[in-house]
């Protein structure tokens, strides 16, 4: 293992202060149209904490991750990142953005730019970063993933758990204060699910604040500070991964768990 790391960790100690959470969610509703996916996510993410969310399938799990980033317009309530309303119509979206990566299922590469590209492309064209500090950076990060020799390759030359650690990256380059995940593994051969665990973990320990949707259990168990339940459009449980997987409480969470955990 290389002595870089995934994120800044001087650069995240800085932005590690006590009190108040890094993302405030209340009273959050998302409907489309008669269907009310979320009826009332009341929820606050300290810096450095993971949270893990699992829930039946349609229970809202995504509609909860794009809500905090806008990709879905909440239909009321407040989500806050630090002291910006991410849901004020005033906030600039795309500052918001860059503060929050996200990663989905599907690893949405650029199929006609090369690795490096991908991975440049938006903070050179933000001018947020020169070609060179963006290339720089991208190459530290690749050889972090262990992708440095792929930085010319096309993104169908590589496997999916190849491209899904390029997504991560390419988000990283932005240096976000907080990684969303939205079943990052879930369309993966099951031969690839362990190094994009082990990025995701790696990334956690530096220190990193995540809000992960997956499946994994045991990547829960693991990795989470929280593990939370959604179901009904509400957080129906909420614990250390301990107690969630050893004492639920929610009937619906037993079921839940009965199912996934065979
Ligand atoms: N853009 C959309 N338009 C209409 N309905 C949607 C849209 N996105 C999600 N839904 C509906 O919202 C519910 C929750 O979906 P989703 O958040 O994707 O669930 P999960 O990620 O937990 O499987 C489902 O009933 C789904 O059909
Ligand atoms: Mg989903």
């Amino acid at each position: 293992m290389s002595t870089e790391t995934l994120i800044n960790p001087t650069e995240y100690a800085a932005k590690k202060e006590t009190g108040k959470a890094l993302i405030r969610v209340k009273d959050l509703r998302k409907d489309f149209g008669e269907n009310h996916v979320l009826r009332g996510i009341d929820y606050e993410i300290h810096k450095g904490q993971k949270i893990v969310l699992v829930g039946p399938s349609g229970c809202g799990k995504s509609t909860f991750l794009r809500c905090l980033d806008m990709l879905e317009v909440p239909t009321s309530g407040e989500v806050w990142l630090g002291d910006t309303k991410v849901n004020d119509p005033k906030t600039d979206i795309n500052l918001v953005r860059r503060r929050m990566g996200m990663v989905f299922q599907h690893f949405n590469l650029f199929n006609n730019l090369t690795i490096l590209n991908n991975i440049t492309l938006a903070p050179v064209k933000l001018g947020l970063m020169s070609k060179e500090e963006a290339s720089e950076k991208a190459l530290q990060l690749l050889q972090r993933v262990n992708l440095a020799d792929k930085a010319d390759a096309y993104p169908h030359s590589l496997s999916g758990g190849q491209q899904q650690r390029i997504a991560i990256v390419r988000s990283l380059e932005m240096n976000p204060e907080v990684m969303l995940f939205d079943e990052p593994t879930s369309a993966l051969d099951p031969e690839m699910v362990g190094e994009v665990l082990q990025v995701m973990t790696e990334l956690a320990n530096e220190g990193m604040t995540m809000v992960v949707v997956t499946h994994e259990m045991a990547f829960a168990r693991q990795v989470a500070s929280k593990v939370i339940f959604i179901d009904e459009g509400v957080i129906k449980e909420e614990n250390t991964p301990e107690e969630f997987f050893a004492q639920p409480k929610n009937p619906r969470l037993q079921d839940f768990l009965s199912k996934v955990l065979q």
